[in-house]
């Protein structure tokens, strides 16, 4: 039997106009859509970002994926999931699997997309882009990404600001996503920089409960939602 396609669709970081008409398209043509849930509470954000534009009716499924860092755990999940994805794609249905975001932008759809071609060369996969958090939330800042013969670059704060400190040397504007586990550490690192940039933290960017602080050091010792962005952009302006 052909196999159906596997579509990794991105659907904005948040506010639901934030959609692209490719995206509500596909979500309205397949026959099923998979949604990563943290195995901890099963909730899909990405599904409370699609939901509104879900309206024919395809087949929910959540997909669990621990929140660890360790190897052989997330391998297992990736491949117990790709196993469960293609058994409705491999029957000839079309499928989605939403992320929030991009879905090859810091997204677990990357590991899924390369776990099935692994297993099932044959089945057809589309990447369907999204708006990334990092977009939307320079959007809502009104903080210029990069201009004339400026660098940006993007990269993650799951492990502190060890990678801030060395990038933020080498380009104009650095974007950090997953900054709500160290941001202590981080705010520390931005402290010793030795340099003069701004700083914007944006949590929920996009949502109804929107917050942006343009002073985050005043966020010290407290929680940011998962939900939360630095942008660090060096001031040519003094
Ligand atoms: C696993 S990454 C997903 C990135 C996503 N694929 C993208 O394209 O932006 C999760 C991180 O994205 C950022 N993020 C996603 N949506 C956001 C939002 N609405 N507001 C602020 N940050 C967001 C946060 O830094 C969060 O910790």
């Amino acid at each position: 039997m052909k196999p159906g396609t596997l579509y990794g669709v991105g659907v904005g970081p948040g506010d639901p106009e934030l959609i692209t008409l490719k995206a509500m398209r596909v979500l309205n043509q397949v026959e099923v859509i998979f949604a990563a849930a943290s195995s901890k509470n099963e909730y899909s954000l990405a599904l409370e970002n699609a939901k509104s534009h879900m309206l024919n009716g395809a087949v929910v499924v959540k997909l669990s994926f621990p929140m660890t860092r360790e190897q052989e755990a997330l391998e297992r999940a990736w491949e117990e999931n790709a196993h469960r994805i293609l058994e409705f794609v491999q029957k000839g249905k079309d499928a989605a699997f939403i992320t929030i975001g991009d879905p090859l932008t810091y997204s677990t759809f990357g590991y899924m997309m390369q776990t099935i071609q692994e297993m099932a060369p044959e089945v057809p996969v589309h990447v369907i882009p999204g708006v990334t958090s990092y977009q939307a939330a320079t959007a809502a800042a009104h903080e210029i990404v990069a201009a004339q013969e400026e660098t940006f670059c993007v990269i993650s704060g799951s492990k502190g600001g060890e990678q801030l400190k060395e990038m933020i040397n080498k380009v104009d504007c650095v974007v950090m996503l997953k900054v709500y586990r160290h941001l202590d550490n981080i705010l520390d690192t931005l402290e010793d920089l030795g340099i003069q940039v701004r700083v914007t933290l944006v949590s929920r960017c996009g949502m109804e409960d929107q917050v942006i602080c343009n002073n985050p050091q005043e966020l010290r010792g407290k929680k940011v939602p998962y939900l939360s962005l630095m942008i660090v952009k060096k001031d040519k302006r003094q």
